[in-house]
């Protein structure tokens, strides 16, 4: 299943309506388009992952590029992963504030070479409360 991870910061006035609102979009437009993910934030920082059909990712990413709500969009792994991680999901988000989780969270963005990316991401998906 193609894949996409990227990371990127908050800017400060991005706030919990401007996500919850991304949130409202995407989980019509990514149904649209087969899309699938997960959305994490603990502020500042956020980790996307996008699945679906190559066009369709690629067409998304160009747009969240370009999104003004945040910056510095690093890609962190895209091509082809073993599964469809998040099936039942158009995007789930998951909101990290609890220390634990969040110390986790930060060294997975920070990590730029972790093999593991994805499995870690799942798993920290699944340790976490949604928002
Ligand atoms: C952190 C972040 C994550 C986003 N995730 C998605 C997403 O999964 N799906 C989506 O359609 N838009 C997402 N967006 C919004 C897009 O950047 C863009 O505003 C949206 O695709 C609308 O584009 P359009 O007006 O050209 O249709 C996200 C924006 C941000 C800042």
């Amino acid at each position: 299943m193609y894949t996409l991870v990227y990371k990127s910061l908050l800017i400060p006035s991005t706030t919990i309506m401007h996500l919850d609102a991304i949130q409202i979009l995407s989980s019509l437009q990514n149904r649209k388009f087969r899309i699938r993910g997960c959305l994490y934030v603990s502020r500042p920082y956020v980790l996307q992952i996008l699945q679906g059909p190559q066009d369709d990712v690629d067409r998304l990413y160009q747009n969240i590029l370009l999104d003004r709500r945040h910056y510095s969009v690093t890609l962190m792994f895209l091509g082809e992963y073993k599964e469809r991680v998040f099936a039942q999901w158009s995007m789930k988000k998951i909101y990290i504030t609890e220390n634990k989780l969040r110390t986790r969270f930060v060294e997975l963005v920070k990590n730029n070479h972790n093999q593991d990316l994805i499995t870690d991401i799942v798993e920290l998906a699944l340790i976490s409360p949604d928002w």
